[in-house]
Protein backbone atom coordinates (compact mmCIF):
# COMPACT_ATOMS: atom_id res chain seq x y z
CA UNK A 1 0.00 0.00 0.00
CA UNK A 2 1.26 3.45 -1.13
CA UNK A 3 1.35 6.57 1.32
CA UNK A 4 -1.31 8.71 1.29
CA UNK A 5 -1.07 11.90 -0.65
CA UNK A 6 -3.31 14.81 0.41
CA UNK A 7 -6.16 15.70 -2.33
CA UNK A 8 -6.29 19.78 -1.52
CA UNK A 9 -10.14 19.69 -2.49
CA UNK A 10 -11.07 17.61 0.28
CA UNK A 11 -8.24 17.49 2.34
CA UNK A 12 -8.07 13.69 1.86
CA UNK A 13 -5.39 11.27 0.96
CA UNK A 14 -5.33 9.53 -2.35
CA UNK A 15 -6.45 5.70 -3.08
CA UNK A 16 -4.42 3.11 -1.25
CA UNK A 17 -2.64 1.51 -3.70
CA UNK A 18 -3.06 3.10 -6.47
CA UNK A 19 -3.39 6.47 -6.00
CA UNK A 20 -6.21 6.84 -8.68
CA UNK A 21 -8.83 8.48 -6.46
CA UNK A 22 -9.00 10.13 -3.20
CA UNK A 23 -9.55 8.03 0.17
CA UNK A 24 -12.58 9.10 1.84
CA UNK A 25 -12.37 9.51 5.60
CA UNK A 26 -14.10 6.77 7.60
CA UNK A 27 -13.74 9.43 11.03
CA UNK A 28 -13.86 13.46 12.03
CA UNK A 29 -15.93 15.77 13.08
CA UNK A 30 -17.95 16.23 9.85
CA UNK A 31 -19.27 12.49 10.63
CA UNK A 32 -21.98 11.78 12.62
CA UNK A 33 -23.75 8.60 13.03
CA UNK A 34 -26.81 9.79 10.92
CA UNK A 35 -24.10 10.07 7.91
CA UNK A 36 -22.75 6.99 7.27
CA UNK A 37 -25.64 5.55 5.40
CA UNK A 38 -25.09 8.69 2.74
CA UNK A 39 -21.58 7.77 2.86
CA UNK A 40 -21.59 4.74 1.85
CA UNK A 41 -24.01 5.45 -1.02
CA UNK A 42 -21.41 8.20 -2.36
CA UNK A 43 -19.06 5.85 -2.01
CA UNK A 44 -20.65 3.05 -4.13
CA UNK A 45 -21.70 5.41 -6.69
CA UNK A 46 -17.78 6.91 -7.01
CA UNK A 47 -15.83 3.57 -6.80
CA UNK A 48 -17.98 0.40 -6.95
CA UNK A 49 -18.43 -2.46 -4.59
CA UNK A 50 -14.49 -1.68 -2.89
CA UNK A 51 -13.64 1.87 -2.16
CA UNK A 52 -10.34 3.60 -0.80
CA UNK A 53 -10.95 5.02 3.09
CA UNK A 54 -8.52 6.19 5.98
CA UNK A 55 -9.63 4.28 9.36
CA UNK A 56 -7.13 6.94 11.28
CA UNK A 57 -4.74 9.86 9.85
CA UNK A 58 -2.33 7.61 7.65
CA UNK A 59 -4.25 4.54 8.14
CA UNK A 60 -5.63 3.58 4.98
CA UNK A 61 -7.79 0.51 4.18
CA UNK A 62 -10.38 -0.53 1.50
CA UNK A 63 -13.90 -0.37 2.40
CA UNK A 64 -16.03 -3.55 0.91
CA UNK A 65 -19.72 -2.34 0.48
CA UNK A 66 -20.90 -4.79 -2.40
CA UNK A 67 -22.72 -7.91 -0.76
CA UNK A 68 -21.08 -10.58 -3.49
CA UNK A 69 -17.89 -8.97 -2.56
CA UNK A 70 -18.18 -9.48 1.34
CA UNK A 71 -19.39 -12.90 1.03
CA UNK A 72 -16.03 -13.17 -1.21
CA UNK A 73 -14.11 -11.19 1.19
CA UNK A 74 -15.07 -13.51 4.44
CA UNK A 75 -15.09 -17.00 2.11
CA UNK A 76 -12.00 -16.98 0.51
CA UNK A 77 -9.58 -16.99 3.37
CA UNK A 78 -6.54 -18.07 0.62
CA UNK A 79 -6.59 -14.15 -0.64
CA UNK A 80 -7.98 -12.68 2.68
CA UNK A 81 -6.23 -13.21 5.55
CA UNK A 82 -6.82 -12.70 9.22
CA UNK A 83 -3.42 -12.49 10.53
CA UNK A 84 -3.06 -8.63 11.34
CA UNK A 85 0.51 -9.67 11.31
CA UNK A 86 0.32 -9.58 7.23
CA UNK A 87 -0.63 -6.01 7.10
CA UNK A 88 2.13 -3.47 5.25
CA UNK A 89 1.41 -0.61 7.39
CA UNK A 90 1.92 -2.38 10.91
CA UNK A 91 5.25 -4.72 9.55
CA UNK A 92 6.76 -0.97 8.38
CA UNK A 93 5.95 0.62 11.80
CA UNK A 94 3.77 3.08 10.16
CA UNK A 95 0.76 2.52 12.63
CA UNK A 96 1.35 5.15 15.54
CA UNK A 97 1.61 3.10 19.19
CA UNK A 98 -1.47 5.02 20.24
CA UNK A 99 -3.70 4.32 16.89
CA UNK A 100 -7.45 4.12 17.96
CA UNK A 101 -7.28 1.29 15.45
CA UNK A 102 -4.44 -1.38 17.03
CA UNK A 103 -5.98 -2.28 19.67
CA UNK A 104 -9.41 -3.74 17.28
CA UNK A 105 -6.98 -5.06 15.24
CA UNK A 106 -3.24 -6.08 17.53
CA UNK A 107 -2.68 -9.72 16.89
CA UNK A 108 -3.61 -12.10 19.79
CA UNK A 109 -3.64 -16.28 20.08
CA UNK A 110 -7.10 -16.30 19.37
CA UNK A 111 -9.91 -17.52 16.57
CA UNK A 112 -10.05 -13.92 15.48
CA UNK A 113 -6.83 -13.71 14.22
CA UNK A 114 -6.13 -16.93 12.90
CA UNK A 115 -6.80 -18.82 9.73
CA UNK A 116 -6.93 -22.19 8.62
CA UNK A 117 -6.49 -25.33 10.56
CA UNK A 118 -5.51 -23.04 13.40
CA UNK A 119 -8.38 -21.32 13.50
CA UNK A 120 -10.84 -24.36 13.06
CA UNK A 121 -9.44 -25.83 16.12
CA UNK A 122 -9.93 -22.87 18.13
CA UNK A 123 -13.27 -22.31 16.80
CA UNK A 124 -14.12 -25.92 17.53
CA UNK A 125 -13.49 -25.32 21.19
CA UNK A 126 -15.51 -21.93 21.32
CA UNK A 127 -18.55 -23.47 19.15
CA UNK A 128 -19.20 -26.22 21.25
CA UNK A 129 -18.50 -24.13 24.51
CA UNK A 130 -21.39 -22.12 23.18
CA UNK A 131 -23.46 -24.41 21.90
CA UNK A 132 -23.79 -25.81 25.17
CA UNK A 133 -25.74 -23.01 26.64
CA UNK A 134 -28.54 -24.22 28.30
CA UNK A 135 -31.35 -21.69 26.43
CA UNK A 136 -33.98 -22.36 29.39
CA UNK A 137 -31.42 -21.08 31.86
CA UNK A 138 -30.00 -18.79 29.89
CA UNK A 139 -33.14 -17.22 29.47
CA UNK A 140 -33.79 -17.43 33.09
CA UNK A 141 -30.60 -15.66 33.57
CA UNK A 142 -31.66 -12.94 31.52
CA UNK A 143 -34.99 -12.07 32.63
CA UNK A 144 -34.01 -11.76 36.17
CA UNK A 145 -31.51 -9.61 35.43
CA UNK A 146 -33.40 -7.33 33.33
CA UNK A 147 -36.13 -7.06 36.16
CA UNK A 148 -33.51 -6.60 38.55
CA UNK A 149 -32.16 -3.78 36.52
CA UNK A 150 -35.74 -2.71 35.82
CA UNK A 151 -36.51 -2.15 39.49
CA UNK A 152 -34.09 -0.15 40.16
CA UNK A 153 -35.03 2.80 37.74
CA UNK A 154 -39.41 1.77 37.61
CA UNK A 155 -40.32 4.05 40.73
CA UNK A 156 -38.77 7.13 38.88
CA UNK A 157 -40.97 6.74 36.46
CA UNK A 158 -38.83 7.37 33.59
CA UNK A 159 -35.40 6.10 32.66
CA UNK A 160 -32.41 6.17 29.46
CA UNK A 161 -32.40 2.54 28.57
CA UNK A 162 -29.15 3.09 27.00
CA UNK A 163 -27.13 3.82 30.33
CA UNK A 164 -29.43 2.14 32.54
CA UNK A 165 -30.38 -0.87 30.72
CA UNK A 166 -29.31 -2.30 27.35
CA UNK A 167 -25.06 -1.39 28.43
CA UNK A 168 -26.02 -2.90 31.78
CA UNK A 169 -27.79 -6.29 30.74
CA UNK A 170 -24.99 -7.76 28.25
CA UNK A 171 -21.87 -7.54 30.23
CA UNK A 172 -23.86 -9.05 33.12
CA UNK A 173 -24.99 -11.91 31.73
CA UNK A 174 -21.64 -12.70 29.57
CA UNK A 175 -19.59 -12.59 32.30
CA UNK A 176 -22.15 -15.08 34.08
CA UNK A 177 -21.77 -17.18 31.23
CA UNK A 178 -17.66 -16.92 31.00
CA UNK A 179 -18.27 -18.42 34.60
CA UNK A 180 -17.43 -15.20 37.44
CA UNK A 181 -19.73 -14.13 39.82
CA UNK A 182 -20.94 -10.20 39.67
CA UNK A 183 -17.93 -8.70 41.73
CA UNK A 184 -15.21 -10.38 40.04
CA UNK A 185 -17.38 -9.69 36.13
CA UNK A 186 -17.82 -6.04 36.52
CA UNK A 187 -13.43 -5.68 37.43
CA UNK A 188 -13.51 -7.83 34.04
CA UNK A 189 -15.45 -5.87 32.22
CA UNK A 190 -13.75 -2.28 33.81
CA UNK A 191 -10.41 -4.02 32.81
CA UNK A 192 -11.75 -4.86 29.32
CA UNK A 193 -12.46 -1.30 28.80
CA UNK A 194 -9.14 -0.07 29.72
CA UNK A 195 -7.24 -2.12 27.60
CA UNK A 196 -9.25 -1.78 24.16
CA UNK A 197 -9.51 2.22 25.17
CA UNK A 198 -5.99 2.80 24.00
CA UNK A 199 -5.10 5.83 27.25
CA UNK A 200 -1.90 5.71 28.92
CA UNK A 201 -3.65 3.27 31.53
CA UNK A 202 -4.06 0.71 28.84
CA UNK A 203 -1.22 -0.95 30.13
CA UNK A 204 -2.33 -1.52 33.81
CA UNK A 205 -5.69 -2.69 32.51
CA UNK A 206 -4.40 -5.31 30.65
CA UNK A 207 -2.33 -6.33 33.13
CA UNK A 208 -5.23 -6.31 35.10
CA UNK A 209 -7.49 -8.61 32.81
CA UNK A 210 -4.86 -10.97 32.18
CA UNK A 211 -4.78 -11.47 36.13
CA UNK A 212 -8.72 -11.61 36.31
CA UNK A 213 -8.95 -14.17 33.65
CA UNK A 214 -5.74 -16.04 35.21
CA UNK A 215 -7.33 -16.21 38.30
CA UNK A 216 -10.15 -17.86 36.30
CA UNK A 217 -8.53 -20.41 34.37
CA UNK A 218 -6.65 -21.34 36.89
CA UNK A 219 -10.08 -21.86 39.46
CA UNK A 220 -11.95 -23.65 36.50
CA UNK A 221 -8.98 -25.94 35.83
CA UNK A 222 -8.65 -27.00 39.54
CA UNK A 223 -12.47 -27.02 40.08
CA UNK A 224 -14.80 -26.88 36.92
CA UNK A 225 -18.05 -25.27 36.74
CA UNK A 226 -21.20 -25.09 34.45
CA UNK A 227 -19.26 -22.03 32.38
CA UNK A 228 -17.95 -21.73 28.83
CA UNK A 229 -14.25 -21.34 30.65
CA UNK A 230 -14.55 -24.76 31.65
CA UNK A 231 -15.99 -25.81 28.62
CA UNK A 232 -13.06 -24.27 26.85
CA UNK A 233 -10.42 -25.59 28.83
CA UNK A 234 -11.94 -29.64 28.62
CA UNK A 235 -12.26 -29.16 25.44
CA UNK A 236 -10.60 -32.30 23.01
CA UNK A 237 -8.84 -29.23 20.78
CA UNK A 238 -6.64 -29.15 24.10
CA UNK A 239 -5.87 -25.11 24.06
CA UNK A 240 -3.30 -23.77 25.96
CA UNK A 241 -4.00 -21.21 29.13
CA UNK A 242 -2.73 -18.55 27.52
CA UNK A 243 -5.46 -19.61 23.95
CA UNK A 244 -8.09 -19.61 26.88
CA UNK A 245 -7.66 -16.70 27.99
CA UNK A 246 -7.22 -14.81 24.79
CA UNK A 247 -10.35 -16.73 23.52
CA UNK A 248 -12.49 -15.04 26.57
CA UNK A 249 -11.15 -11.48 25.90
CA UNK A 250 -12.42 -11.99 22.18
CA UNK A 251 -15.43 -13.56 23.26
CA UNK A 252 -16.65 -10.38 25.63
CA UNK A 253 -15.42 -7.99 23.29
CA UNK A 254 -17.27 -9.22 20.03
CA UNK A 255 -20.43 -9.99 21.90
CA UNK A 256 -20.87 -7.26 24.30
CA UNK A 257 -20.89 -3.91 22.59
CA UNK A 258 -22.61 -5.61 19.84
CA UNK A 259 -25.75 -7.25 22.20
CA UNK A 260 -25.51 -3.88 23.63
CA UNK A 261 -26.29 -2.20 20.26
CA UNK A 262 -28.71 -4.94 19.08
CA UNK A 263 -30.87 -4.42 22.50
CA UNK A 264 -31.10 -0.72 21.97
CA UNK A 265 -32.17 -0.36 18.48
CA UNK A 266 -34.40 -3.38 18.36
CA UNK A 267 -36.26 -1.17 21.56
CA UNK A 268 -36.19 1.89 19.58
CA UNK A 269 -37.60 0.58 16.45
CA UNK A 270 -40.69 -0.85 18.96
CA UNK A 271 -41.31 2.51 20.24
CA UNK A 272 -41.08 4.53 16.95
CA UNK A 273 -42.27 2.43 13.87
CA UNK A 274 -45.85 2.53 13.88
CA UNK A 275 -46.19 -0.65 11.87
CA UNK A 276 -44.50 -2.55 14.71
CA UNK A 277 -46.08 -1.04 17.41
CA UNK A 278 -49.33 -1.53 16.10
CA UNK A 279 -48.31 -5.36 14.61
CA UNK A 280 -47.06 -6.55 17.27
CA UNK A 281 -50.21 -6.33 19.43
CA UNK A 282 -52.22 -7.17 16.50
CA UNK A 283 -49.95 -10.39 16.32
CA UNK A 284 -48.75 -9.58 12.63
CA UNK A 285 -45.18 -8.92 13.12
CA UNK A 286 -43.40 -10.29 16.17
CA UNK A 287 -40.42 -8.95 18.09
CA UNK A 288 -37.83 -11.43 16.35
CA UNK A 289 -39.16 -9.61 13.01
CA UNK A 290 -37.43 -6.58 14.75
CA UNK A 291 -34.61 -8.15 15.77
CA UNK A 292 -34.35 -8.96 11.96
CA UNK A 293 -34.94 -5.32 10.86
CA UNK A 294 -32.25 -4.22 12.91
CA UNK A 295 -29.97 -6.77 11.78
CA UNK A 296 -30.44 -5.55 8.39
CA UNK A 297 -30.62 -1.66 8.62
CA UNK A 298 -28.76 -1.18 11.76
CA UNK A 299 -26.47 -3.82 12.19
CA UNK A 300 -24.57 -3.54 15.53
CA UNK A 301 -21.20 -3.71 14.33
CA UNK A 302 -21.81 -1.22 10.89
CA UNK A 303 -17.93 -1.98 10.14
CA UNK A 304 -15.77 -4.85 11.38
CA UNK A 305 -11.87 -4.65 11.21
CA UNK A 306 -10.13 -6.41 9.26
CA UNK A 307 -8.91 -8.68 6.82
CA UNK A 308 -5.55 -8.53 5.16
CA UNK A 309 -5.05 -9.45 1.15
CA UNK A 310 -2.48 -12.55 0.69
CA UNK A 311 -1.36 -11.57 -2.69
CA UNK A 312 -1.68 -8.91 -5.48
CA UNK A 313 -4.95 -8.90 -6.64
CA UNK A 314 -7.91 -7.20 -8.60
CA UNK A 315 -10.83 -7.12 -6.68
CA UNK A 316 -14.63 -5.20 -6.90
CA UNK A 317 -12.94 -3.23 -9.63
CA UNK A 318 -9.56 -1.98 -7.16
CA UNK A 319 -6.04 -3.17 -7.37
CA UNK A 320 -5.08 -4.70 -4.17
CA UNK A 321 -1.78 -5.11 -3.26
CA UNK A 322 -0.47 -7.92 -0.67
CA UNK A 323 -0.86 -6.52 2.71
CA UNK A 324 -3.53 -4.09 2.57
CA UNK A 325 -6.15 -3.77 4.86
CA UNK A 326 -9.82 -4.88 3.85
CA UNK A 327 -12.79 -3.87 6.19
CA UNK A 328 -16.06 -5.70 6.00
CA UNK A 329 -18.83 -2.96 5.43
CA UNK A 330 -21.72 -4.83 6.93
CA UNK A 331 -24.02 -2.35 6.89
CA UNK A 332 -23.25 -0.98 3.32
CA UNK A 333 -23.14 -4.71 2.04
CA UNK A 334 -26.59 -4.76 3.28
CA UNK A 335 -28.11 -1.67 1.62
CA UNK A 336 -26.27 -3.31 -1.26
CA UNK A 337 -29.12 -2.35 -4.19
CA UNK A 338 -28.42 -5.55 -5.47
CA UNK A 339 -29.61 -7.62 -3.03
CA UNK A 340 -32.45 -5.25 -1.23
CA UNK A 341 -35.91 -5.30 -3.44
CA UNK A 342 -36.78 -2.12 -5.41
CA UNK A 343 -38.50 -0.25 -2.75
CA UNK A 344 -35.36 -0.66 -0.26
CA UNK A 345 -37.35 -2.61 2.27
CA UNK A 346 -35.82 -5.44 3.33
CA UNK A 347 -38.40 -8.54 3.24
CA UNK A 348 -39.65 -9.80 6.36
CA UNK A 349 -38.63 -13.00 7.64
CA UNK A 350 -35.69 -13.11 4.99
CA UNK A 351 -32.26 -13.42 6.85
CA UNK A 352 -29.47 -12.98 3.89
CA UNK A 353 -28.36 -10.01 5.68
CA UNK A 354 -24.34 -9.72 7.02
CA UNK A 355 -24.94 -8.48 10.30
CA UNK A 356 -23.01 -11.48 11.71
CA UNK A 357 -20.34 -11.53 8.96
CA UNK A 358 -20.04 -14.78 7.08
CA UNK A 359 -17.68 -17.57 5.92
CA UNK A 360 -15.65 -19.65 8.75
CA UNK A 361 -15.67 -16.63 10.42
CA UNK A 362 -19.26 -15.75 11.37
CA UNK A 363 -20.47 -15.07 14.53
CA UNK A 364 -20.41 -18.51 16.42
CA UNK A 365 -22.93 -16.75 18.97
CA UNK A 366 -25.93 -15.83 16.90
CA UNK A 367 -28.43 -18.03 18.77
CA UNK A 368 -27.48 -16.72 22.30
CA UNK A 369 -27.04 -13.60 21.31
CA UNK A 370 -30.79 -13.56 19.71
CA UNK A 371 -31.81 -15.19 23.07
CA UNK A 372 -30.31 -12.84 25.22
CA UNK A 373 -31.54 -10.02 22.82
CA UNK A 374 -35.09 -11.07 22.26
CA UNK A 375 -35.84 -12.13 26.16
CA UNK A 376 -34.58 -8.52 27.31
CA UNK A 377 -36.46 -6.77 25.17
CA UNK A 378 -39.51 -8.83 25.79
CA UNK A 379 -38.87 -8.75 29.08
CA UNK A 380 -39.00 -4.72 29.07
CA UNK A 381 -42.24 -4.60 26.93
CA UNK A 382 -44.33 -6.98 29.60
CA UNK A 383 -42.90 -5.37 32.66
CA UNK A 384 -42.71 -1.32 31.26
CA UNK A 385 -46.52 -2.04 28.88
CA UNK A 386 -47.36 1.87 28.40
CA UNK A 387 -43.25 3.09 27.93
CA UNK A 388 -43.23 5.68 25.54
CA UNK A 389 -40.39 7.84 24.40
CA UNK A 390 -39.91 11.18 26.27
CA UNK A 391 -38.25 12.73 23.45
CA UNK A 392 -38.82 12.76 20.15
CA UNK A 393 -37.46 10.47 17.35
CA UNK A 394 -35.03 13.18 15.77
CA UNK A 395 -34.03 14.12 19.09
CA UNK A 396 -32.29 10.23 19.23
CA UNK A 397 -28.88 10.34 18.03
CA UNK A 398 -26.51 7.07 16.90
CA UNK A 399 -23.21 6.89 18.92
CA UNK A 400 -19.99 8.57 16.19
CA UNK A 401 -17.89 5.85 15.41
CA UNK A 402 -17.09 4.37 12.51
CA UNK A 403 -17.21 1.00 13.75
CA UNK A 404 -19.93 0.42 16.12
CA UNK A 405 -24.00 1.14 15.37
CA UNK A 406 -25.59 2.11 18.51
CA UNK A 407 -27.84 4.78 20.10
CA UNK A 408 -26.41 7.28 22.00
CA UNK A 409 -29.45 7.69 24.43
CA UNK A 410 -33.29 6.04 24.22
CA UNK A 411 -34.60 8.40 27.14
CA UNK A 412 -38.50 6.55 28.17
CA UNK A 413 -41.17 7.50 30.47
CA UNK A 414 -43.79 5.03 31.83
CA UNK A 415 -47.15 5.34 34.24
CA UNK A 416 -47.69 1.55 35.25
CA UNK A 417 -44.79 -0.48 35.57
CA UNK A 418 -45.71 -3.92 36.22
CA UNK A 419 -42.86 -5.41 38.30
CA UNK A 420 -42.92 -9.03 39.63
CA UNK A 421 -44.76 -9.56 43.14
CA UNK A 422 -41.07 -11.22 44.89
CA UNK A 423 -37.76 -9.37 43.71
CA UNK A 424 -35.78 -11.24 40.95
CA UNK A 425 -33.00 -13.81 42.53
CA UNK A 426 -29.81 -12.18 42.73
CA UNK A 427 -28.38 -16.20 41.45
CA UNK A 428 -30.36 -17.97 39.21
CA UNK A 429 -28.88 -21.36 37.84
CA UNK A 430 -25.75 -21.05 35.60
CA UNK A 431 -26.63 -21.10 31.94
CA UNK A 432 -24.37 -23.72 31.00
CA UNK A 433 -25.04 -27.69 30.36
CA UNK A 434 -21.75 -30.05 31.75
CA UNK A 435 -22.14 -33.54 29.91
CA UNK A 436 -19.14 -35.19 29.00
CA UNK A 437 -17.58 -33.56 26.30
CA UNK A 438 -18.49 -33.96 22.57
CA UNK A 439 -15.77 -34.22 19.66
CA UNK A 440 -15.84 -31.15 17.85
CA UNK A 441 -19.13 -30.56 16.03
CA UNK A 442 -19.94 -28.23 13.66
CA UNK A 443 -21.81 -25.13 15.05
CA UNK A 444 -25.11 -23.20 13.98
CA UNK A 445 -24.40 -19.92 11.78
CA UNK A 446 -21.27 -21.78 10.00
CA UNK A 447 -22.94 -22.68 7.19
CA UNK A 448 -23.01 -19.53 5.04
C1 LIG B 1 -23.14 -13.38 23.27
C2 LIG B 1 -22.82 -12.55 22.31
C3 LIG B 1 -21.71 -12.79 21.29
C4 LIG B 1 -20.55 -13.52 21.38
C5 LIG B 1 -20.05 -14.34 22.58
C6 LIG B 1 -19.86 -13.40 20.11
C7 LIG B 1 -18.67 -14.03 19.80
C8 LIG B 1 -18.01 -13.92 18.60
C9 LIG B 1 -16.73 -14.54 18.30
C10 LIG B 1 -15.95 -15.45 19.24
C11 LIG B 1 -16.38 -14.21 17.03
C12 LIG B 1 -15.12 -14.63 16.27
C13 LIG B 1 -15.46 -15.82 15.35
C14 LIG B 1 -14.29 -16.32 14.55
O1 LIG B 1 -13.34 -15.56 14.31
O2 LIG B 1 -14.33 -17.50 14.12
C15 LIG B 1 -17.43 -13.33 16.54
C16 LIG B 1 -17.42 -12.77 15.31
C17 LIG B 1 -18.36 -11.88 14.90
N1 LIG B 1 -19.53 -11.55 15.55
FE1 LIG B 1 -20.15 -12.18 17.35
N2 LIG B 1 -20.60 -12.59 19.28
C18 LIG B 1 -21.72 -12.20 19.96
C19 LIG B 1 -22.71 -11.38 19.51
C20 LIG B 1 -22.70 -10.79 18.29
C21 LIG B 1 -23.72 -9.90 17.81
C22 LIG B 1 -24.97 -9.48 18.57
C23 LIG B 1 -23.34 -9.49 16.55
C24 LIG B 1 -24.05 -8.58 15.60
C25 LIG B 1 -25.31 -8.71 15.32
C26 LIG B 1 -22.09 -10.15 16.25
C27 LIG B 1 -21.39 -10.00 15.07
C28 LIG B 1 -20.18 -10.61 14.77
C29 LIG B 1 -19.41 -10.35 13.58
C30 LIG B 1 -19.77 -9.38 12.46
C31 LIG B 1 -18.26 -11.15 13.65
C32 LIG B 1 -17.09 -11.17 12.68
C33 LIG B 1 -17.24 -12.09 11.55
C34 LIG B 1 -16.02 -12.09 10.67
O3 LIG B 1 -14.90 -11.69 11.05
O4 LIG B 1 -16.20 -12.50 9.54
N3 LIG B 1 -21.73 -10.93 17.32
N4 LIG B 1 -18.42 -13.19 17.50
Amino acid sequence: MTSPRPDPRHDRPAAPGTGRCPATALYGPHLDGDAMPGLYEELRLRHGPVAPVTLAPGIDAWLVLGHRELLRLTREEQDFSHDPRRWTLLREGRVPADSPILPMVGWRPALLFADGQQHRRMRAAVSDALSRINGHELRRTVRATAERLISTFAERGEADLVPHFARKLPMEVITRLLGLDERTGQRLVHAIAGTVGANADSANASRRMGEILGQLIEDKRRTPGNDVTSALLGHPARLTDEEVLHNLVVMFVAGNQTTVNWIATTLRILLTDPAFRSSLTGGHLTVDDALDLVLWRFPPTQNFPARYATRDLSFGGQDIRAGDMLVLGLAAANADPAVLPGDGRPVIGNRSHLAFGAGPHACPAQDPARLITRTAVDTVRHRLPDMELSVSEHELAWVKSPWSKGLAALPVRFAEPQLPATPPASGSPPPVHHPPMPQPAQHQGETR
